[in-house]
Parts: structure tokens; C-alpha cells; sequence
């Protein structure tokens, strides 16, 4: 059934594919829910099943009834920054049919943190978790990157289970600077401070790029450590496209997902996980297509698994065989 689908709507271009998509899913949301009934406990939330859905598909909050009927114990909304923004230039979604992959350089469009604040309050959401994942405006600097990462926290926090801070996308110029020490520890600093001022903090999550150097990770479990951040997800699309090439000029920009992008998440779980403290979690993604490859990330340290671009390839059934066996 899917397959039809898909032959149809990849005969258009990417974006516009995903828009029509998530019109038509709308429609879908309440219909016959997929049973979840694995539940398990992390960071103090009860997670129906292990699977999510990585952020990046459902940026403004708008579908996450839709992505919780058809089983996904998790739903991350985001990126999200505290003014709207429309994002790079189009075209800026792309398939690379041949090796499972999508490049995109999105660049962070989203409604705005007012708007996706109402957007998520008008879900019924029930058993599911929602995670929102937080970032900067495109004309915010560095060195004040720690305020809208703030701004946003403080705007969403009723309605979070926990928060991804996306220090990594390779679509907005500058952003992975932010994976550095000095202004990694500013922005966990500056969320810790503001989360204990409430009774029941949320939890709080990094989310890295694949491309960060072995001695980049160490530095940033050095922050992570001793902090209260609650873990990592590994990770981010790579700028890496090596593995795809030769690709026409208009691919060159932008992060790459999808199938060639597993080994190096996973490699990147494998390095991250007997560092980092064992109380704290780690979410993989990346390239995850198959039942097998969720158990790999799982084989290989992470807690939780989320997916994107193997939804769009395989369709809805890759949540339920995967629940299978998660
Ligand atoms: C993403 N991803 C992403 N991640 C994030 O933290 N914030 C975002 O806004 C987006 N946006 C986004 C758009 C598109 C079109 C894609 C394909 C991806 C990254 C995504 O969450 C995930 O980390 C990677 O895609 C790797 O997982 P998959 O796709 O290989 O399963």
C-alpha cells in the first residue's frame, strides 16, 4: 500500500511530497491506533515503546497525533526557535533514491515558538511522550545563543516532557560552533539554572553531529558529566556525503541521512557511551531502516532509537516491525 503511495508522491519534488503527505495523514490520525505496550522507563518519563520520531518531520508541532496513532512511543517536534523563520531558499530538500538518503538544507523554517506552543497545546497527545527540540534564529549570534535557547525553554516548558537542545544542525551558519566547550557549558548553565526553578525540572537532552572528532565528543561529555543534562542523541544529518558521491552541484549543500549515514551514528554511540555516566541516556538515529538496525544502535549503547528518513522510504510499517522486536 505504501509503495503505491510512495511511487506517486516521489514523482514530486521532495518538499512539496512532504507537505502533501502530512495533509493527507492528518486525516488518518484517530484511525484504528497501533497497540503500544512495551512500556519502560528513562529519565523519569514512561515511554510506551523505545521508537521515536526524530525532529525535523513534524517542525511545527502540528501532526503529533498522527505520528503517535501510528506507533511511535515518541514524538520530538522541532526544530524550534523563538521567532518564526522561513528557513533557505527552495529547493532545499532532496532524495537520493539510489542510496536511501535525503539531503536537506531546511535551514530551521518553523512557525515560531508562540505559535508551536499552541500547535502542541491542541494535541491530545495522550500516553505520548513529547520531546521539543530547541535551537536558535538564523540572525541570533553565538555569543547570545544561550537567550533564545532560553527563550524557548521558558515558552514551551508546560507543555515538554523534555527538551533536545540542537546544538548540530549543519543548516544554519555557525550553529555546530556551539558543540564547543565554552559556549556548550554557557547554554547548559543558563537551561540548568532556569530548570530548577521549578519543582519538577524537565529533562534535558544534546543533540550532536556525526561529524564531531573523537577529541570534540570527549570535550563535550567533559560538560555533560557533572552537569544535570539527562543525555545525548547521536545524532545530526553529516555534511559528510562522501559515501553518495559524485553528486550533481545542486546536492553539495546540506546535511545527509538515511542508510549511509547508520555506521557512523552508531560508531558515534560506541565512542559515546562507556564515557558517559551511566544514569544518562543516549537516543540513536541515523540510518535506521530495519528492525536489525534499531537493535544495532541499541547493541551498541543507545537506550531509546528515533527514525526519519527510513519513515519516509518505508512507509508507516517500519514503526510497527520495529515495535516487534524493540
Ligand atoms: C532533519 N533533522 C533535524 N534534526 C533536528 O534536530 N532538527 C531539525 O529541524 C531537523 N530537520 C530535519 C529535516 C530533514 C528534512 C531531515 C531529513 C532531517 C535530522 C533528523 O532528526 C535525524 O537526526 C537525521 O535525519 C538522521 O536520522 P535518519 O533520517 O537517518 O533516520
Amino acid at each position: 500500500m505504501y509503495a503505491i503511495f510512495r511511487f506517486i508522491i516521489f514523482l514530486l519534488p521532495a518538499e512539496t511530497a512532504h507537505r502533501i503527505t502530512l495533509f493527507i495523514a492528518a486525516f488518518f490520525r484517530y484511525k484504528r491506533p497501533q497497540k503500544k505496550n512495551k512500556p519502560k522507563s528513562f529519565m523519569g518519563l514512561l515511554f510506551q515503546n523505545r521508537l521515536g520520531l526524530a525532529a525535523g518531520m513534524d517542525k511545527n508541532g502540528k501532526h503529533i497525533d498522527y505520528f503517535s496513532s501510528i506507533g511511535f512511543g515518541f514524538v520530538e517536534v522541532g526544530t524550534i526557535t523563538p521567532k518564526p523563520q522561513k528557513g533557505n531558499p527552495k529547493p532545499r530538500l532532496f532524495r537520493i533514491k539510489k542510496h536511501r538518503a535525503i539531503i536537506n538544507r531546511m535551514g530551521f523554517n518553523n512557525e515560531g515558538m508562540e505559535e508551536i506552543y499552541r500547535n502542541i497545546r491542541s494535541a491530545k497527545r495522550k500516553d505520548t511522550i513529547l520531546g521539543v527540540n530547541i535551537g536558535k534564529n538564523k540572525d541570533t549570534p553565538n555569543e547570545k545563543a544561550h537567550e533564545d535557547y532560553l527563550l524557548c525553554f521558558r515558552k514551551l516548558f508546560d507543555v515538554a516532557d523534555y527538551f533536545t537542545v540542537n546544538v548540530s544542525s549543519p543548516n544554519t551558519k555557525g550553529l555546530r560552533m556551539l558543540q564547543g566547550k565554552d559556549y556548550l557549558q554557557k547554554i547548559v548553565e543558563t537551561l540548568e539554572q532556569e530548570n530548577q526553578k521549578h519543582s519538577k525540572p524537565k529533562p534535558i537532552l544534546i543533540k550532536l553531529s556525526p561529524d564531531a572528532t573523537p577529541e570534540t565528543l570527549d570535550d563535550i561529555i567533559a560538560v555533560v558529566n557533572p552537569s544535570s543534562i539527562s543525555g545525548i542523541i547521536a545524532g545530526n544529518t553529516t555534511i559528510d556525503k562522501s559515501s553518495v558521491a559524485p553528486l550533481p552541484e545542486k546536492f553539495r549543500e546540506g546535511g545527509l541521512s538515511g542508510l549511509p549515514l547508520g555506521k557512523k551514528s552508531t560508531d558515534m554511540i560506541r565512542h559515546i557511551r562507556p564515557k558517559l555516566q551511566p544514569e544518562k541516556i543516549i537516543i540513536g538515529v541515523g540510518g535506521i531502516f530495519s528492525p536489525e538496525d534499531a537493535l544495532e544502535k541499541i547493541e551498541a549503547g543507545a537506550d531509546l532509537v528515533q527514525v526519519y528518513t527510513g519513515l519516509v522510504y518505508r512507509g508507516p510499517k517500519i514503526v510497527k516491525e520495529i515495535n516487534a522486536i524493540l
